[in-house]
Formats: C-alpha cells, structure tokens, sequence
C-alpha cells in the first residue's frame, strides 16, 4: 500500500503497519454533497494540499464530468498522491503539483474552481494568505474558492472540543491553530472574493464557499 502516509499508520499488535479510517474519510461524503452543488459543472478543480490524495481520489470518481489537478508542497505527499491515482486507473486526475500555497505564482492557470480542505489551521497563517492570494490571481468571475476545517468564528470556538483542538494544535506549533473565520472572510474580500455560503458539517467543522466578485 504504497500511499499510506505516517500519520495514517499505526502499529498493530503483530507490529505490522495497519491504516486508522483517516478523518479523511469520514468526512468526504459531507464534503462530496457540499461540492456537487457549488463546483462549476465543467472544468478543472485546483486542490491545495491534497495531502495523501484521498480526497481528490474519491471526488473524481464521483465527479468525473471535471478534472481534477491535485498538489501539495511535501514531495512524499505528492508521491502518494500519484500512486492514489494510478491505482484508481481515473483519467480525470492530472499529475500532482508541487505547490506552496504561499508562493507568489503557483505556475498554473486554467483553473476554474480552488478547493483546501484542512490545511488551513495545520500550517502557519501565510499559508492561508497564499490560498487566497492565489486563488484570487486564479478565479474568475463567479468561479469558488472552497475551504473546509474546523474555524472559529467572531472570535469564539464553535465547541469545546475545537477549543481543545486548537490548544493541542499549537502546543504542537505555535504557527498552527484553529483560524478564526471573520479574520478569512476579511481576507477573502480584500482578494476579490465575497462569502457566499456557509456549511454546518459534521465534527464542528465548516464547508465555507467564497466566490470571485466582478463581471461573469
Ligand atoms: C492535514 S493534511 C490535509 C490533507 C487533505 N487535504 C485532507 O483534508 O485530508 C495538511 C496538508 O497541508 C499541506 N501543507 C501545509 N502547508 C502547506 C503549504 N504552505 N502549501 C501547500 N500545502 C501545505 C501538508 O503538506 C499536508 O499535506
């Protein structure tokens, strides 16, 4: 199983390397239903930090009428990532990028729609910066920027648990934490893009759907 990630294993009593069910699971259906309404019907699909590919995997066998372009910034990601998809044998998958979402130009255009799902409080604040910076370069007119994860809003945590989460996030990094979702939106705006929707999912995390202002 050539795409597992570390910090989807775990050792089993017999010390063989067995696969936790990742959160990345878990929460792929309740992103899916989000994602079949605000992704364009055609096009191509922009993942920042796609991490183990998962996702992007199950998407695009779900949502094969757009293709999907997966990245991240760690190359061993990016190696799982492609071994994900050839497994799949799905066409509609492109190679993965190495992509630094703070970088000043991702190299890439084309680009009809940005999805980030869980990135955003496990890196430090440039990094969602960037996301915005460059989807905001990338998307035109009416097209999504989607994020997903655990926010706070109006400066208050959802749920103790998040709360708890956030602590233990920075205990790990100071530069992490659970991102406060006023703070996004302000920057979002500044980028060209206004708030359109906002999705209560499971575990206290949101599906947030911003989209680029201007003429369509
Ligand atoms: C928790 S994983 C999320 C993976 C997947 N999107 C999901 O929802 O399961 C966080 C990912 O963010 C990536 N990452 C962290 N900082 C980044 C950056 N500046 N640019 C792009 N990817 C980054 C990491 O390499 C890692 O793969």
């Amino acid at each position: 199983m050539r795409w597992l990630l570390p910090w989807t294993m775990a050792s089993t009593s017999t010390n063989r390397p067995s696969r936790l069910a990742s959160a990345a699971e878990r929460n792929r259906g309740p992103i899916l239903s989000v994602l079949e309404r605000v992704l364009p019907k055609q096009g191509t699909v922009l993942e920042i930090a796609s991490g183990a590919g998962q996702h992007v995997v199950w998407f695009a066998e779900r949502l094969p009428q757009l293709t999907w372009q997966p990245s991240d910034l760690d190359a061993d990601c990016r190696a799982n990532i492609a071994g994900r998809s050839a497994d799949s044998g799905l066409a509609n998958i492109l190679p993965p990028r190495e992509i630094d979402a703070r970088a000043q130009d991702w190299g890439i255009d084309g680009v009809q729609a940005v999805l980030c799902s869980n990135m955003i409080h496990i890196a430090p604040w440039p990094a969602t910066q960037g996301l915005i910076a460059g989807a905001g370069r990338l998307l035109a007119a009416r097209q999504p920027l989607f994020i997903y994860g655990p926010f706070s809003r109006g400066g208050k945590h959802s749920a103790p648990s998040n709360e708890a989460f956030d602590e233990s996030l920075r205990a790990r990094n100071p530069d992490w934490g659970v991102r406060d979702l006023d703070e996004i939106t302000a920057l979002a705006e500044a980028s060209g893009f206004a708030l359109d929707e906002i999705v209560e999912m499971p575990a206290n995390n949101l599906s947030v759907v911003f989209r680029m202002t201007g003429e369509g």
